[in-house]
């Protein structure tokens, strides 16, 4: 964000200012202008636009959920022997980098220990040696998934939680302070074998830097010292991209969950991170409903028309499968991707306003791409564009669409659009580059 302006605005204020639906989690991280990325540094993020998110661990066995261990009190000795059968048959990492490319994914990220405290790699740092290369499988899952991704010429994300439920000191801090400590220096440990021995790490995606399931990532910064932590990441790759739920504000921000997304571009990066199935849980889950291919194309619009990033996540079982229909959505999303790319990748949100449910904009270069979810109420409504001259409008496939413009607009005629689709786009071109500035009138300053 470069504009400092007229005053600043709080995550609650640019909500309410944007009308906006957008639930950026984790405001309000400590800042660190030593760590802060130049948008620069962003711009490969922001251009890839679509990312795939992989939920698997000890929980895929149970197949109830990665809090399962949490929320059925699953004794210590019992859940924790589940390492020993953590062993999938027959799995290789290129199905997973395979399905992101067919998705039309440039990055992913992928849990590497979520708050079970189980690690998906050879961690010397692992309190009690517990993770995949010392138990069951004997493999090192995150080497193996960093080689497929980057050998697929995808951006590598690691999803790293720093708390760890096997602490009793995480439930009490300050009474127990000898094993926050050793919860601690695991989680120093650990983001710092991930990033010297997998790097260069593209995204640290942090979750859980909560203390005792109480208060926000950003309020147990106290603890966590995340712009110390976080200096450890910038050693091995200056450039790596993180989120903001580590307790330092980082780079992004993150809107996390199905709910729908509305109101106007959001002037500030982020990523909306939600599940293929239905979000009751990210882990494995048998026959948790896959959702419907039109939603999430409306979902994946919505967000890239407010400028964000979308993080679609699947939830492998034990031996690392997908079902068939989740298989089959993430392709048949890669096809519409393959198809519509143009308007997705490499494009920014706006420079058009939104309105919810009719119509949003993606551009590049000179092209406007208008994204239509209603052709009805869109066909000739007064959209507003100034400062640009339009040469033609054209649907996606070339054929010519009579418009009109005046100063401050324009319109198009979709009556010939017979069949509209989930996302009809429709392509403006101007006489000119479309500027790349963002629509900040304000300064956000990062806080609830
Ligand atoms: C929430 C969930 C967690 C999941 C994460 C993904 O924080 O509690 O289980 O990993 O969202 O964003």
């Amino acid at each position: 964000m470069s504009a400092k302006l007229p005053r600043e605005m709080t995550g609650a204020e640019l909500k309410s200012m944007l009308k906006s639906s957008i639930n950026l989690k984790s405001l309000g991280g400590v800042k660190s202008p030593e760590l802060k990325l130049q948008p620069e540094d962003l711009e490969w993020w922001r251009d890839a636009k679509v990312g795939m998110f992989i939920h698997w661990g000890l929980y895929s066995i149970l197949g109830r959920g990665e809090w399962a261990r949490f929320n059925e009190k699953i004794p210590k000795e019992e859940y924790e022997g589940l390492a020993d059968q953590f062993n999938p048959q027959d799995f290789s990492m290129t199905e997973w980098t395979d399905l992101a490319k067919e998705f039309g994914a440039k990055y992913m990220v992928m849990v590497t220990r979520h708050h079970d405290g189980f690690a998906l790699w050879d961690s010397m740092a692992s309190y009690e040696g517990f993770n995949s290369y010392n138990r069951g499988a004997k493999r090192d899952f995150v080497k193996e998934y960093t080689e497929a991704a980057r050998a697929a010429g995808l951006k590598v994300g690691l999803y790293y939680s720093p708390m760890d439920w096997r602490f009793p000191g995480y439930f009490d801090p300050e009474g127990l302070p000898e094993s926050a400590k050793s919860m601690k220096n695991q989680c120093y440990g650990q983001v710092e074998e991930l990033c010297s021995k997998y790097g260069p790490v593209d995204i640290m995606w942090y979750d859980g830097s909560w203390l005792a399931h109480k208060g926000s990532d950003t309020s147990s910064a106290w603890f966590w010292e995340p712009v110390e932590l976080n200096k450890i990441v910038r050693k091995y790759n200056p450039k790596t991209l993180l989120n903001p739920r580590s307790g330092y504000e980082g780079d992004f921000y993150c809107d996390e969950g199905s709910h729908e997304i509305t109101g106007k571009i959001l002037p500030v990066p982020w990523e909306k991170n939600m599940c293929v199935c239905s979000g009751c849980s990210w882990g494995w889950m048998a026959d948790d409903p896959v959702s419907d291919f039109d939603w999430l194309i409306k979902m994946l619009v919505d967000v890239i028309c407010r400028d964000g990033n979308w993080l679609l996540n699947i939830g492998p079982d034990r031996n690392g499968k997908l079902s068939e229909e989740v298989k089959t959505r993430m392709r048949e999303i890669g096809a519409w991707l393959k198809e519509y790319g143009e308007a997705v990748y490499g494009t920014r949100g706006g420079p058009v306003e939104p309105v919810d449910a009719v119509y949003g904009t993606t551009s590049k270069g000179n092209k406007i791409y208008l994204h239509v979810l209603n052709t009805k109420e869109c066909s000739d409504t007064w959209i507003p564009l100034e400062g640009y001259q339009i040469e033609s409008v054209r649907t996606y496939h070339g054929a010519a669409l009579p418009f009109q413009q005046k100063e401050d607009g324009f319109k198009v005629n979709l009556d010939s659009i017979m069949e509209p689709e989930v996302d009809t786009i429709v392509v403006l071109t101007l006489d000119q580059e479309v500027k790349k500035s963002r629509p900040t009138e304000v300064y956000f300053t990062g806080k609830e």
